[in-house]
């Protein structure tokens, strides 16, 4: 952390929070790049905010009853994988309105220069770029509104995130600058562990994603304990047994990503499941590795099985983390409006 974002976070109470989008199945990736850590949060003695948020999901076509179920269901995965709704404020984004507010706000902040630079966009947008909406070009926009109406100082996200937390913080920096204000603090991306990117199972080169066509390149957290096993016996690797130590698995990406998935599902180091397995062939390290997964993710979706059979209690457990995610983003909007010039009279 620079002096300046120290000096200036230490005005401001620490607080994380962090979101996902409801757009599909959440996958390996999203548990241990995102909802494991997000548990492992809220017993830090810092207040954890937690959102699904719907409205990112809409910059691509959502189907109403599809987004309805995943938002629920994404709900259920939060919960299940130890996000408990009495220590951390888990609630769906467009509940509270703030972060539409916010956004606009800050979309007269950003400048069209910073949005070009966005990796995102032009990956999710790809040649047709014409064709996509504005509302995916304008998301990291409603990211920095998302992240600065709770006046957070941390967001722990995967690697792919670590550009939008950054764009944030320029937006955050520049209002504070234009209005001659200390207002919006400058977040801190968190980005630890040996999962913060996950990738694909089929090709060691794209990260693991709820949107990639083939279902086989990634672990879905509703997949039964068979076609968890079955994925892993396919995935994609090489015909070399794995090595003495990590720095031989630095051009071997399939590799290096079953020894990181490995090491995160295990709470160990890479370097330490290398150790373990060193001169072991797939043949074993592929079984091991699927038997330690389905341990660990089978108890989460049953979890989430038995959440999803009472919509009525997960819609319950939303609207009250709305209430109390309001209640700390309305004064922020407020205060916002009020710096900008804007006339508040009633
Ligand atoms: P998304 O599914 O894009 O809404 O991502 C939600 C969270 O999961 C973000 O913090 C992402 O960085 C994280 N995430 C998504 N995919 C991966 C992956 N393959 N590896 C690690 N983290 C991921
Ligand atoms: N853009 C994030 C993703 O695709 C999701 C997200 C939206 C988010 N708002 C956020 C993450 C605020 C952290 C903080 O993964």
């Amino acid at each position: 952390m620079s002096d300046t974002t120290q000096i200036l976070n230490a005005n401001f109470t620490p607080r994380i929070f962090s979101g996902i989008q409801p757009s599909g199945n959440l996958t390996l990736g999203n548990y241990l790049g995102a909802l494991k850590r997000f548990a492992q949060k809220q017993d830090e003695g810092i207040e954890t905010i937690y959102c699904l948020v719907d409205m990112h999901a809409i910059t691509v076509w959502q189907d109403p009853d599809a987004l309805r179920r995943q938002t629920r269901e994404a709900a259920a995965a939060f919960i299940a994988s130890g996000v408990d709704p009495a220590k951390s404020i888990l609630f769906n984004q467009s509940q509270v309105s703030a972060h539409a507010e916010l956004a606009w706000l800050l979309n007269c902040v950003a400048r069209l220069g910073w949005m070009n630079r966005m990796t995102q966009f032009k990956d999710k947008a790809g040649k047709n770029a014409e064709k996509a909406s504005l509302g995916l070009y304008a998301y990291p926009a409603l990211m920095a509104a998302d992240i600065l109406t709770y006046h957070t100082t941390m967001v722990p996200v995967g690697e792919d995130q670590k550009q939008h937390v950054e764009l944030t913080r320029d937006i955050a920096a520049k209002f504070n600058h234009d209005y001659g204000v200390e207002f919006f603090p400058a977040p801190e991306p968190l980005i630890d562990g040996p999962a913060t990117r996950v990738m694909s199972l089929r090709d060691g080169s794209k990260k693991m994603s709820k949107s990639d066509p083939s279902d086989a390149s990634r672990i879905n957290l509703t997949d039964d304990a068979d076609t968890i096993a079955k994925k892993f016996r396919k995935a994609r690797t090489d015909a070399e047994p794995l090595p003495e130590t990590i720095e031989g698995l630095s051009e071997r990406p399939e590799a290096r990503n079953l020894v990181n998935i490995y090491a995160a599902l295990s709470e160990q180091t890479s370097a330490q499941v290398v150790t373990e397995f060193a001169g072991k062939g797939f043949g074993d390290f592929k079984p091991a590795l699927a038997d330690l997964a389905v341990a660990k993710l089978a108890p989460i979706s049953d979890e989430m099985k038995r959440l999803m059979s009472d919509v009525t209690e997960i819609d319950r457990i939303l609207g009250k983390g709305a209430d109390r995610a309001e209640a700390i983003a309305r004064p922020v909007v407020e205060k916002t409006y009020d710096i900008m010039g804007m006339v508040r009279s009633r």
